[in-house]
């Protein structure tokens, strides 16, 4: 690996380590954006022999991302309790495995046939939305998402459990929160807490909605090519050593995962199209352009050129996963600096996406920065929302397809407005939520 400019004897960083720690616990997005604008592209926070080091170069970034000889993603323990090994939590062998199995599940051939599903779903929801109405667009691009995967990904139809779902997903990604440290933490696991209680009931609660599905689809002929039914097929079969407990785990991460971060993605675009009206206004007039008096369909997505644009700069500016960790399993060199074995290795996309080296005026919400050639002068990963290397993201061409027709489907029909003078304040998860959800008016458009 070459250097990155000058390489000191040290990386820097704090130099009281301990109040360093402080101010992540209390404001993690805020503490690493200053510290990596002030200590550079390798922050280093040490106490004792723990080490945490914080990239921030895009050719660290690759490195981090793509070594998987020497660096391991990490998992918030609660979430990998409850995932077992799942596609998000194996590693090695059993991931290059798994990942074979499921990846032709998510071609774009699989894609664009799922897209009719995707806008019929969005349809739907915008049917129920009612002028003048005040609705939570967090809670309401969850529901959505839980109703769209429902159907793509498991062929059921979750219209009538979508809140019921949404609480138990959101009471286990709760555990997931930066400074959750009563379960995040080994220590803290047995006690038993009110929280711990809520989390442990989330999580058989969802436990049990899966094991049904599967259990339901079992009894029938599971033809179709979603996903449950694919592995229930396989497993019928008995080929590739598919058990019901590897189902579950597989079934239960794509939930997990495959919901929160398209919905909080979209969250955050209905709030910048909100806060700047130039940008609503031209996206759409390409919406109405492009689709006249239909709706969308995966053909049209290379079309919506400019929707696609709004949802990359949102993604840029509020990246649905803020931080990615990965784990010494040796020791190792980055830029020059030994990272011991055990030390704690981070990539953040809101932070990198921030820096001004790659986006000038980095605050600006600006679509613009997404034209072909804007972006191909960039470095690769100043932009990495859905991460890099073997363990990208396999979603990522499904959630283009949903984050683009919900944009258009909605914006078809629907202008939403924030509600005023509430307070909008980020709360990071696992997923970039909004403490206080995102209130807005609907308005329909003429
Ligand atoms: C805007 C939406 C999404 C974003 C920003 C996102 C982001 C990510 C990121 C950053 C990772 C890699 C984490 C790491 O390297 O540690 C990841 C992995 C993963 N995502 Fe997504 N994701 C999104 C949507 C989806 C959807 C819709 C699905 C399912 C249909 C999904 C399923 C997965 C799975 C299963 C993994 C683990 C992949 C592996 O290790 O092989 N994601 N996602």
């Amino acid at each position: 690996m070459e250097t990155i400019g000058a390489c000191p004897a040290k990386p820097a960083g704090p130099r009281n380590p301990w109040l360093a720690y402080a101010a992540l616990y209390r404001d993690p997005l805020g503490y690493l954006t200053r510290a990596a604008r002030k200590h550079g592209d390798v922050v280093h926070i040490k106490i004792g022999r723990k080490s945490d080091f914080l990239l921030n170069h895009p050719d660290l970034i690759r490195t981090a991302l793509l070594d998987h000889e020497n660096l391991r993603r990490c998992v918030h323990r609660p979430l990998r309790r409850v995932l077992g090994t799942g596609l998000l939590t194996c590693r090695g062998e059993r991931h290059k495995k798994q990942r074979a199995l499921l990846q032709p599940m998510f071609n774009r051939e699989r894609i664009l046939a799922l897209s009719d599903v995707m806008v019929d779903q969005i349809t739907r929801w915008a049917d129920r939305w009612r002028d003048g109405a005040s609705v939570d667009m967090a809670e309401e691009m969850t529901d959505l998402a839980i109703s769209i995967s429902g159907k793509a990904l498991f062929n059921i139809d979750f219209d009538s459990k979508a809140a019921e779902l949404r609480d138990a997903l959101l009471t286990v990604l709760q555990a997931t929160r930066f400074n959750n440290l009563a379960l995040v933490s080994k220590q803290f696991e047995k006690i038993s807490l009110p929280s711990h209680r809520r989390f442990a009931r989330a999580a058989e609660k969802l436990d049990m909605e899966i094991r049904g599905m599967i259990a339901e689809r079992r009894k029938g002929a599971c033809e179709d090519p979603d996903l449950l039914s694919v592995l229930v097929r396989l497993h019928k079969q008995s080929r590739k050593g598919i058990t019901e407990q590897k189902i579950r785990d597989q079934m239960l991460t794509f939930f997990m995962v495959g919901n929160e971060t398209p919905a909080t993605g979209l969250m955050w675009t209905w709030y910048l199209l909100a806060e700047n009206a130039d940008v609503a206004t031209k996206l759409r007039n390409e919406v109405d352009h492009v689709l006249g008096d239909r709706l969308p369909s995966g053909q049209d997505f290379d079309r919506l050129r400019y929707t696609r644009m709004v949802f990359a700069e949102s993604m840029r500016l509020y990246p649905p996963v803020w931080l990615m960790t990965r784990r010494a399993v040796r020791d190792t060199k980055i830029n020059g600096f030994v990272i011991r074995s055990g030390s704690y290795v981070h990539v953040s996309p809101f932070v990198t996406h921030r820096d001004a080296r790659y986006f000038p005026e980095p605050e600006r919400f600006d679509p613009e920065r997404w034209t072909p050639e804007a972006a191909a002068a960039r470095p690769k990963f100043s932009y990495f929302p859905f991460g890099g290397g073997s363990l990208q993201c396999i979603g990522e061409g499904f959630a283009w397809m949903q984050g683009v027709l919900t944009i258009a489907t909605l914006a078809r029909r629907w202008r939403m407005r924030l509600v005023p003078g509430h307070r909008i304040e980020l709360d990071p998860h696992i997923t970039l939520r909004s403490r206080y959800g995102m209130p807005m008016v609907l308005e329909p458009r003429k």
